[in-house]
């Protein structure tokens, strides 16, 4: 889809929310609380950014992008666009979907791991559903979309912990509250992430309850373990053969041999270049998959993952 910038809002000194709508005037897809849209950059770069509201008249879409000091370009490059510049976007696609969206639900958000979180927190409360919304920040001032979650309908429904006012969230005594285990979603950085999902799993909650979706620079750890085989990709509509020695991804191994895979993240975190495995046995190093869908070895991440049989038979 082609989008222009219509709006854009400074909502801390390092987000700005941004807003979007079709260049022809036209109505854009409805989506689910959760989903996120990926933008095609001036420079060429994917990055995906999670639609911060839920869609009301469908004229336009949200997104909020936080200033990412290690920028590689996108989130920076993002910073500078003006009302009226133009970017492609994909449809939106939903990830981080509202599993029960009739049960009660924690949500659990980090920094600018609030934004898909909103749109759920609207959408509970617009169905009459029990929920409750746990941001964490480091301070009022850095925390975007403060103003709007204040006056929300939902305001009661919405706990602020801040780093700098000894507020912090404890994980434990807020999870030890809770006689069942309602479905968690948690959103932000990899530590944060990994915090409450390690403490809920110690205190027994079910793999099927914790949701989460990763954000910018959450890089997977298994990808800094040591160094692969080299293995053979098979290209299971041509049959060709390619090898990807020690050091090289399988995305680059491709590309080098004219085949390319959308990639974004590039750091097994976002889903871009998810690819179907046909036969062989995937080593991964991805965030993205479940340790279930780890389990079936039928997708791959190949931006990062590799092979732990000699050769791999991907589905393109
Ligand atoms: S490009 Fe993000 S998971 Fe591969």
């Amino acid at each position: 889809m082609d989008l222009d910038i219509s709006r854009i809002v400074k909502e801390t000194s390092s987000i700005v929310l941004i807003e979007l709508v079709s260049h022809d005037g036209s109505a854009l897809p409805l989506y689910q609380a959760g989903a996120h849209i990926e933008l095609k950059l001036p420079n060429g770069l994917l990055r995906q950014y999670s639609l911060c509201r839920l869609p009301t008249t469908g004229m336009s879409y949200e997104i909020a992008v936080l200033k990412d000091p290690h920028s590689r370009g996108g989130s920076e490059l993002l910073h500078k666009m003006q009302v009226g510049d133009r970017l492609q976007a994909s449809y939106p696609q939903n990830h981080f979907l509202l599993k029960n969206p009739r049960k009660t639900a924690i949500l659990l958000g980090a920094g600018i791991g609030i934004t898909p979180l909103i749109p759920m927190a609207q959408m509970l409360s617009k169905t009459g559903v029990d929920f409750a919304l746990h941001y964490s920040a480091k301070s009022p001032a850095s925390a975007a979309f403060y103003d709007q979650l204040k006056t929300s309908v939902f305001a009661d429904k919405v706990h602020w912990h801040f780093s700098n006012s000894n507020s912090r969230l404890d994980i434990e005594s807020l999870l030890r509250g809770f006689t069942s285990h309602p479905d968690l979603y948690i959103c932000g950085p990899s530590q944060y992430i990994e915090e409450v999902m390690n403490c809920a799993k110690v205190m027994g909650w079910p793999e099927e309850k914790l949701h989460r979706e990763f954000f910018t620079g959450t890089k997977s750890p298994l990808m800094d373990q040591v160094p692969r085989e080299m293995f053979q990709v098979k290209i299971a509509s041509s049959g060709q053969m390619i090898d990807v020695p020690p050091g090289v991804s399988i995305t680059e191994a491709l590309e080098m041999n004219g085949i390319d895979i959308p990639i974004s993240c590039e750091e097994g975190w976002c889903g871009t270049c998810m690819t179907r495995v046909i036969d062989g046995v995937p080593d991964h190093r991805d965030t993205f998959l479940s340790p279930q869908e780890h389990a079936r070895n039928s997708l791959i991440m190949p931006c990062c993952s590799g092979s732990r049989s000699d050769c791999l038979v991907l589905d393109l």
